[in-house]
């Protein structure tokens, strides 16, 4: 099923990030955790007691969003089925380098569009904010080959690379893409330099 729309995650969506996490099959569970808490400090599940059973025995409330500098995009189906996220940020003390934490689509819907279409609205939400570079970080493990060239396809250069940074034989391949000037409003692109 095609993704029919980007738009807001919420608290209710933490079980349907973690099942599209684990269905990737290319997360250790350690990254999982990580994902997971950086969507936990972003929506912050709200502990609150509560009288009323029905409602303490849902998995998750809609507490209000943190004013965490992470931002969650999701991208839905026709039937607003969460089958994928972005989740990207400013790098801290640097001036406008932005980090793209996590990209995950299920594997039941990707190829078919999904990553493109997060990938595209986190870059014209930073060409919005005048962002001059966006990172991302992957491994070196063959399982990682599609994904490397995914972006590879949509304008990232490898930019770096730590020697079995993550284990003896898994590099840690650093990706960037750079942007300038303002959003093009008329091509829908912002001009791009390597
Ligand atoms: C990388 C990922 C987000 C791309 O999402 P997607 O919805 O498959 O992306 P799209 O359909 O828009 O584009 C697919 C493109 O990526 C390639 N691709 C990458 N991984 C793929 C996969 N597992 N299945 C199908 N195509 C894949 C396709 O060949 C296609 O090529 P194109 O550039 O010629 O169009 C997704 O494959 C994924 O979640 N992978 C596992 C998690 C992961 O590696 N995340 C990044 C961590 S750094």
């Amino acid at each position: 099923m095609a993704v029919a729309r980007i738009g807001e995650l919420s608290a209710a969506h933490r079980a349907r990030i973690a099942a599209i996490l684990e269905a990737t099959a290319v997360f250790r569970r350690e990254e999982i955790d990580v994902a997971l808490e950086l969507f936990d400090e972003t929506f912050p599940r709200d502990t609150r007691p509560t009288i009323d059973a029905a409602t303490a025995a849902a998995p998750c409330n809609d507490a209000p969003p943190t004013d965490s500098s992470y931002v969650f995009l999701g991208a839905f189906t026709p039937e607003d089925e969460l089958v994928g996220y972005a989740c990207y940020g400013p790098t801290p003390d640097t001036d406008r380098t932005f980090d793209l934490y996590w990209i995950a689509v299920d594997p039941t819907v990707q190829g078919t569009g999904g990553g493109t279409r997060l990938m595209t609205e986190v870059e014209r939400r930073l060409e919005g904010l005048n962002a001059r570079m966006l990172v991302v970080e992957t491994s070196s493990r063959p399982e990682y080959a599609p994904t490397r060239a995914f972006y590879e396809r949509r304008g990232y250069a490898e930019a770096a690379r730590v020697r079995e940074f993550y284990a003896p034989g898994d590099d840690r391949v650093i990706f960037t893409k750079r942007f300038q000037g303002i959003f093009n409003s008329s091509t829908g692109r912002g001009a791009v330099q390597q």
